[in-house]
Order: structure tokens, then C-alpha cells, then sequence
């Protein structure tokens, strides 16, 4: 099934020939429920007695072993599969009679209000019919809080992962990642499809804004974000402020070639990674190492793209859901991750052969659960048929079944399966939004200060020219309340750059498109950048993307450049953008990536409340035919250095 991609239709859920498969798709055989639907607060204890699986006191081990020993073929495959919350919306009798082991929410598949209260009362009442199976194993809920609880209007929004990349501040993303996790398990979610450990080596990448840089060992010191959200412990996980992580996309989703997009609509997402061992353990494999080595991460996430080995004559490049050498001998085995993978979205549908070729593939391969939006039923009857058929050995199915049960125990969904609303206030405070206003100061990199343009005084008369400057979804970019973003200040609360500017100066003259006269001002401040886009949708070369500035950003410029005395640009955008030309018209430059839902941060370090201290993730290229650069190539020959900023203060 080919996804929904254009900005029209990036509600997940909606798109008619998912939902049109969806219902053609629904005759499997059934699972007999436990009983009535169980109500929140059905307590389980009272069957822990005949059931050791169902006692807490005992080790998680012995109660992985106990549970599977009574499963049938038909609730481990449920187990292993996981469907789109919209697939099930209308029907949710499918979670007990498919005995689904997951859910989730895609980017902007979202309750109706979209408010915490009722997120979690969505996620409890498909619960409820998790629980109502006969052995009452409750469902895992995914979603990717990857900024912050991003779906849910009125969460904390913080900057995407290239401007935590910036800050350098390896306990930031840990805080950061700590209240993300807070906010998602108060709605419901137990389980984030973040952090992003990408490493991005080319910003033409539609999602380079979702890695913390170019480096690897940048990226590596970033997975201290696992830790923000799972605890430090796998006993953490229990906790109300605490989920389950998923490092994503393994591995090399960031360092493929561009041009080689298997999808056909993409040009470097989903792309092909053409690189030896030894260069791929060093660039690509590196942060998950750490991930799962130091902090023991619960789920792996491989990667649409394919790796192609150059050091193996007439190696082929093989898809990441397919690749067992990569998935089971060095993650599982090697490195020695002892969580569970969780397939792409219907990632497995990219790969070579029939439907049940390709489950057959991927799960001997080593996938454990399978994201099938759209199509859950249909890869249950696959999967059982290629069982049945020897064709999938049964150690190979207990060996994924136990790896998603042992996650569900440490979570503790089988003593609290329901949604502990405890720190449901906390979402979007004060308190909250504090630490994402710090990592926005943090994360500003300023490139250029002639003559101490920056800090701004208060005092100054001040002539704010970009749509930027006053758009709160695209500051935020994509990844928020839907899929790929949307412009404008109605979607979710927040504070743009402009608010934050005119909390300090007094004298302030905000004009979009520079119209207004310049007259009398003593500084021009033109915020330039990107409109929000997420994966392959914002490759460069697909839908008109490039690093290349708009003309109206030009405009601007020259404009407010050419008439005020002092002349500040802002770059808000999730990538490095090509200001070679204009950049000796600026008095100042300040890279400012997608600082999420408070541009007060933005603000602070304009006025120096805060020194500026952030430093680049990424190289930045002077043409975007220079891409890709990295630090450590050979000539080297960058418009500013990877790991370039100034301070001030
Ligand atoms: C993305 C993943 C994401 C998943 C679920 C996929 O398209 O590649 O990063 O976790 O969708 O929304």
C-alpha cells in the first residue's frame, strides 16, 4: 500500500485506499475474548494466583516464559502486529479479536478533541479491549513524541533534534526528553518512537532537521535523550514519567546517496547507503552502540533505506527490514540488544517479492513487531500461514513474542494498563515550557556579529520584516499536530520570535513582507527560513524543495539590509540554507533551526539575557551543490566549519 504523501493528505488515517484495504482485509480468524470489555480499573490480581505471569513479584524472565507457554499461535502473531488507531476506530472489537499486541497514532491521527483528557480516554478504551483477551495482555501505544508530545495541542514543543544538537548539552536533551516523557504517558502513550539517531550527511535529507548532526560522536552523546525517557533503569519504565524509547531509523537513513530513493517520489529518503563495514560502524552504527550498550533502549526502529557494502564484491543493496546480517548478527547478537525491533510504517511492503514473501523475509530476518497501519489483518494471515508452512520456525516467532512481553512487564502495563493521569496538568506549564525556552537560547548558533550588532538593547527601534518572524508552525516545522506541519498561529499555543521581540523592545514595527516604511529604526531584523515539511516530502528536489533562500527572503533582505543602518538576519529552517550571497549584506547572522513553541528563547539571546552559545551540527555549505559536507572530508572548504559559533555575553 503506497502511503498518503502530498500536504492534502497527511492525515495518516484518512487516506480512502488505506481505509477501502483496511475493511476489505478484516476476515481473520477470531481470538475468543476473556470476557466483557474490562473496565478501567479491572484489577488483575485476583487471577495472579493461577496465573504466575499476572504476579508482580515474580522476575520478569519467569513471567515472559510462564505467559508464552500459554499462547497459541494466533495471540503471538497478534502480538507481533501493530495497527493504526484509525484502522481500528470504528470496530475496536478487532484489538481482542486479532489480539493486537500495539497501536498507534501516526502523525496527526489524533482524538477528537485533541486534548489530553481525551487522548487518554482514546488510548484506555482500546486498552480496554486489549484486557478483555483471553489471557489479558494489554496493548503497547506508539507515537512519536519526537519534539516534545507533538500531536497533542498544548504540549511543550521543543526544537527539533539539529538544534538540541546545537546546544551541546548533553543533560538539556536528557531534561528535554524527560518532559516529553511525562507528557505523552499522562495521555496514554506508553511507547515513543523517539529519539532519532540518525546521523545526517546531507542536508538535502527531508529529515535532517530530525538528527542531532553530522558527527557521530555528537549523535552518540545526544542518546542521553533514551535516558530522559526511559529512566535510568529498565525500572524506571514503570513510572508514570517514563516510556519506552525506539532509536530510529537503523541504521545509515541519513548517509545515503543522493539520487538513490527507492520509492520513486523521493530522492534521497529511503535512499541507498553505499558504504564499506568499517565506515559504517564509524558514521552509521555508532549512536546505537551507546543506545543500547549504556542505555539498555527498549525498541529499534530499522530504516527504509537499503545498505549496500562496498567492501563485499557484487554485494547488492539490501532494505533495512530485510537485513539479517545488520538486524540480527550485529544488533542482536553483536551489539546485543535484548529489546524488540519494530518495523517502519509498512515498510515491509517495499521490499522485493509477494506479501508474504516479504513478512517472511523481514521477520526471519529479525523483525519482531510489524507496523501495519492499514493492513493488520491481512500480515496476521500471512504470518500464520508461513508458520504453518515451517517456512518461519516457531523459535524465531517466541523469540519476538518475548522480546514485546518482556517490555510490556517492565512498563508495568500489567498492574496499571490504564492511563495514569497524575501529571496530565503539567502538560504545556509553565514549568515545561521554561526548559524548552532555555533550549531554544541554547540552540541559536550565531554565525556573524559585525560591530556587535547583537545584543539588541531594548531601546532600540526595531523593524521585524519575514513571515517567520510570527509563524508559529514554522518554527515548529513538521513532526507537529500533523505529520508534515502547517503554517500559521491558530494550530497549537506558543510564543513566536515576534511575541518574544516585543516582550523586551518597546518599539517594534512588524512587517511581513517589508512593505512598511524603514524609516527611522535602528536595527532591521528579517527572519528568513522554511515552511514545514517531514521525510522524503521535504527532500531537496521533491515539491519544489531547496537550500537555495525564496525570492521573498531575498527581497527582504536586500531591502531592510539596504535601508537600516543595522541589519540582524534570523534563519529559522531545519536545514543549513545558501546565504553566500547574501550574508556580506547582514550585520549579524543567527542560525536559529525550528525552535518549537517558544520563540522567547529566540528573544533572549537577541537581548542578551542569555549569551549566545550555540555551535553548528553540520557543516554549512556555500552552494547546494557542495552537499554532501562533512567535517573530515577531504577539501574541506566549508562557508562556516562544522562546530562553528560565536558567543557573546
Ligand atoms: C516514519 C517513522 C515514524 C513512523 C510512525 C514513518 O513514516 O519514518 O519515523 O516513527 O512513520 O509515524
Amino acid at each position: 500500500m503506497r502511503r498518503p504523501r502530498s500536504r492534502s493528505t497527511d492525515v495518516r488515517q484518512q487516506h480512502p485506499a488505506a481505509l477501502l484495504l483496511a475493511a476489505a482485509a478484516l476476515v481473520v480468524t477470531a481470538i475468543p475474548a476473556s470476557s466483557a470489555v474490562a473496565e478501567p480499573g479491572a484489577s488483575a490480581t485476583a487471577l495472579s494466583g493461577t496465573r504466575p505471569y499476572l504476579d508482580s513479584r515474580l522476575p520478569v524472565k519467569q513471567r515472559v516464559v510462564d505467559l508464552l507457554g500459554r499462547m497459541t499461535l494466533a495471540e503471538k502473531v497478534g502480538q507481533m502486529t501493530q495497527a493504526e488507531r484509525g484502522s481500528v476506530e470504528s470496530d475496536q472489537t478487532q484489538i481482542t479479536s486479532l489480539a493486537l499486541g500495539s497501536l498507534l497514532s501516526g502523525g496527526g491521527s489524533v482524538p477528537t478533541p485533541n486534548t489530553p483528557e481525551a487522548w487518554a480516554d482514546m488510548v484506555d478504551g482500546y486498552q480496554s479491549h486489549a484486557l478483555a483477551s483471553r489471557l489479558r495482555i494489554p496493548i503497547l501505544y506508539g507515537v512519536d513524541s519526537v519534539h516534545g508530545h507533538g500531536n497533542l495541542v498544548g504540549a511543550t514543543i521543543f526544537p527539533h533534534n539539529i538544534g538540541m544538537g546545537a546546544t551541546r548539552d548533553t543533560a538539556l536533551v536528557r531534561e528535554a526528553a524527560h518532559i516529553t516523557a511525562t507528557e505523552t504517558r499522562a495521555t496514554g502513550p506508553q511507547w515513543v518512537f523517539a529519539p532519532c539517531v540518525c546521523v545526517t550527511r546531507d542536508e538535502r535529507w527531508g529529515r535532517s532537521y530530525e538528527s542531532f548532526g553530522e558527527d557521530p560522536r555528537l549523535v552518540t552523546r545526544m542518546t542521553t535523550a533514551v535516558e530522559g525517557l526511559q529512566g535510568r533503569s529498565t525500572k524506571d519504565l514503570a513510572r508514570n514519567d517514563r516510556v519506552l524509547a525506539t532509536v530510529k531509523h537503523y541504521a545509515g537513513d541519513g548517509d545515503t546517496t543522493y539520487g538513490t530513493s527507492t520509492t520513486g517520489d523521493y530522492i534521497i529518503d529511503r535512499g541507498i547507503t553505499k558504504t564499506s563495514h568499517k565506515r559504517f560502524a564509524e558514521i552509521d552504527l555508532a549512536p546505537y552502540v551507546t543506545a543500547v550498550q549504556v542505555h539498555d533502549v527498549g525498541s529499534v526502529m530499522p530504516s527504509y533505506s537499503s545498505v549496500q557494502w562496498t567492501d563485499v564484491p557484487g554485494s547488492e543493496p539490501i532494505r533495512m527490514s530485510a537485513h539479517k546480517e545488520l538486524l540480527t548478527d550485529v544488533l542482536k547478537q553483536k551489539i546485543g540488544f535484548d529489546g524488540f525491533l519494530i518495523s517502519d510504517w509498512d515498510a515491509i511492503t517495499e521490499l522485493p517479492g509477494d506479501f508474504a514473501t516479504q513478512v517472511r523475509t523481514s521477520v526471519n530476518a529479525g523483525m519482531d513487531m510489524f507496523m501495519q497501519p492499514y493492513n493488520a489483518p491481512q500480515f496476521i494471515q500471512a504470518l500464520t500461514a508461513e508458520v504453518q508452512a515451517g517456512r518461519v520456525k516457531m523459535s524465531r516467532i517466541d523469540d519476538a513474542v518475548s522480546r514485546i512481553l518482556k517490555a510490556k512487564f517492565e512498563l508495568g502495563l500489567f498492574e496499571h494498563p490504564y492511563t495514569d493521569r497524575s501529571h496530565i496538568d503539567t502538560i504545556g506549564s509553565a514549568a515545561h515550557r521554561a526548559v524548552a525556552r532555555r533550549a531554544v537560547a541554547e540552540s541559536q548558533v550565531l554565525l556573524k556579529n559585525d560591530g556587535k550588532a547583537l545584543p539588541l538593547k531594548s531601546s532600540q527601534r526595531l523593524y521585524v520584516a519575514g513571515v517567520n518572524a510570527n509563524d508559529l508552525g514554522n518554527q515548529a516545522g513538521g513532526w507537529t499536530v500533523t505529520w508534515q506541519g502547517q503554517s500559521g498561529n491558530t494550530a497549537f499555543p506558543g510564543t513566536t520570535i515576534l511575541q518574544g521581540i516585543r516582550k523586551t523592545a518597546k518599539n517594534v514595527t512588524y512587517s511581513a513582507d517589508a512593505s512598511a516604511p524603514t524609516a527611522g529604526h535602528d536595527v532591521g531584523v528579517v527572519v528568513i527560513g522554511e515552511t514545514p515539511y517531514a521525510e522524503g516530502v521535504g527532500d531537496v528536489g521533491v515539491g519544489g524543495h531547496t537550500l537555495n533562500l525564496s525570492a521573498t527572503d531575498k527581497a527582504n533582505i536586500d531591502r531592510v539590509c539596504s535601508a537600516i543602518r543595522t541589519c540582524v538576519v534570523l534563519d529559522v529552517a531545519g536545514r543549513t540554507q545558501i546565504v553566500t550571497d547574501q550574508l556580506p549584506k547582514t550585520d549579524a547572522f543567527v542560525m536559529s533551526w525550528l525552535p518549537g513553541s517558544e520563540g522567547d528563547g529566540v528573544a533572549d539571546v537577541l537581548f542578551g539575557k542569555r549569551p549566545f552559545t550555540g555551535r553548528l551540527p553540520v557543516s554549512w555549505p556555500r552552494s547546494e551543490t557542495q552537499e554532501p559536507i562533512n567535517v573530515g572530508d577531504r577539501n574541506y572548504n566549508p562557508l562556516f566549519p562544522y562546530g562553528y559559533g560565536l558567543t557573546t555575553g
